[in-house]
């Protein structure tokens, strides 16, 4: 039997794996939102996919089917969701039923608290699978037209990935560098706290928004121009993305005491994040402010915004507000409440994120708000203790 890889999503990142994967292996694409996988079967038809690649050659391939049946589940080597991570969890229900024991289930990216969800979602059987939360995706890439063409417009030289159970490490990571080729270099990242916790979108994304947009700095009134969102960062927005990074190090520090043994290095601060990152790629390295300010590779790049009558009021429902503060900001303040841990920085953006897009996560500031649920935070995948995160996260004591 040929390598069985199924590729789930619809969007940018989804078709660019599933052209890329389609090359060499049995690849079925997979999306569950709304009629999309028809929608898409129908785009490409006869065609083969167009997958054109930095320095400009074009790999045609053919995914085997493009469905929404989880069955297909069921011969899968591997599964790699590569979409926005509200959406994981109904992926990880619904091939719970048809996975085989051994099955790789890997997130691009993971954001955080990936592998207590798919713990939660999976129940007795996750035990016999292995998860695999990468810290970002590989490629910044677009389609070029929807369902039939897809451009990577740059890949990144390394990316960090962590398995559980860590056993499994070597055998699952030898199997998805496999899949990606030989761009990015897959690198092991010690364990999935370590991912979830260095996830910068987490801290970046609100603390950004918040410190243009939040009660402290904005008038409510509507903007000339959308605002730059990382060269406009002002020493405001720093103090904020520096209140939250150092709490996020509080909760790494408090972990480590708990669990000897435990290794955290991969959750860094925003500022070494940088220097890891975006190397050679900045002109002042000298505070946080400055590496965001001078990084070339964020030139021009304007906060979410909606043009009323000529001029510009930002959009708060942006995947900024709505992706990150669920899926990353909740799994931080969620972990610090279970470590008796004040936060006062992250709890005052996670209270006005809440609030521009519709949620009620924390009330009093306590993880208490009807919508945990919806969130990656502990408490709303019923975890209320340490013994029992740790548990969940295979960590031990
Ligand atoms: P995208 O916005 O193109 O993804 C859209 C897809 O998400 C849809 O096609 C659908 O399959 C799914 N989706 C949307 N709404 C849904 C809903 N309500 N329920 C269920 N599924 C829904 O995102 P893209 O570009 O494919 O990126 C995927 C992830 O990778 C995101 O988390 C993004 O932040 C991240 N990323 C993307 C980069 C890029 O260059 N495209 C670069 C770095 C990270």
């Amino acid at each position: 039997d040929k390598f069985t890889v199924l590729c789930c999503g619809g969007g940018n990142a989804a078709q660019v794996a599933t052209g890329l994967f389609a090359v060499r292996y049995n690849t079925i694409a997979v999306s569950f939102f709304a009629d999309e996988a028809a929608k898409w079967k129908a785009a490409l038809g006869d065609d083969e996919f167009e997958l054109t690649i930095p320095g400009g050659g074009v790999m045609k391939s053919k995914p085997k089917d493009i469905t929404n049946d989880p069955s297909v589940a069921k011969d899968a080597d591997v599964i790699l969701l590569v979409v926005p991570s509200f959406a994981h969890g109904e992926y990880f229900e619904k091939f719970a039923p048809h996975m085989k024991p051994g099955t790789i289930v890997a997130t691009m990216p993971a954001r955080s608290g990936g592998d207590i969800l798919f713990a939660s979602k999976l129940g007795d059987k996750a035990k016999d699978m292995i998860f695999c939360g990468f810290e970002t995706l590989p490629w910044a890439c677009r389609f070029t037209e929807w369902g039939k063409k897809a451009t990577v417009l740059g890949t990144k030289n390394n990316i960090l990935a962590a398995v559980s159970p860590i056993s499994a490490s070597r055998k699952a990571l030898s199997k998805l560098q496999g899949l990606l080729g030989v761009n990015p270099l897959v690198e092991e990242s010690p364990n999935n706290l370590g991912i979830s916790l260095r996830n910068p979108g987490m801290c970046i994304h609100p603390g950004v928004m918040y410190g243009r947009w939040g009660p402290e700095s904005w008038d409510g009134q509507p903007k000339d121009e959308a605002p730059l969102f990382y060269q406009g960062v002002d020493d405001f927005t720093e103090k904020v993305l520096t209140g939250m990074t150092d709490e996020v190090q509080a909760i790494c520090c408090k972990m480590e005491e708990v669990a000897p043994g435990l290794n955290m290095k991969d959750a860094c601060t925003l500022k070494q994040w940088y220097l890891d990152c975006y190397d050679g790629q900045m002109k002042d390295t000298s505070t946080l402010k400055s590496c965001m300010n001078t990084n070339a590779a964020y030139d021009g790049l304007k906060h979410p915004c909606k043009e009323v009558d000529g001029k510009f009021m930002p959009d708060l429902k942006y995947r900024y507000l709505s992706e990150d503060i669920p899926t990353g900001l909740c799994f931080a303040k969620g972990l610090a409440e279970i470590l008796s841990l004040e936060t006062p920085t992250i709890d005052k953006v996670v209270k006005w994120g809440q609030e521009c897009i519709g949620l009620e996560i924390m009330v009093d500031g306590k993880m208490t708000g009807k919508d945990l649920d919806k969130t990656r935070a502990p408490q709303g995948m019923g975890i209320t203790t340490l013994d029992a995160f740790l548990a969940a996260s295979k960590i031990e004591k």
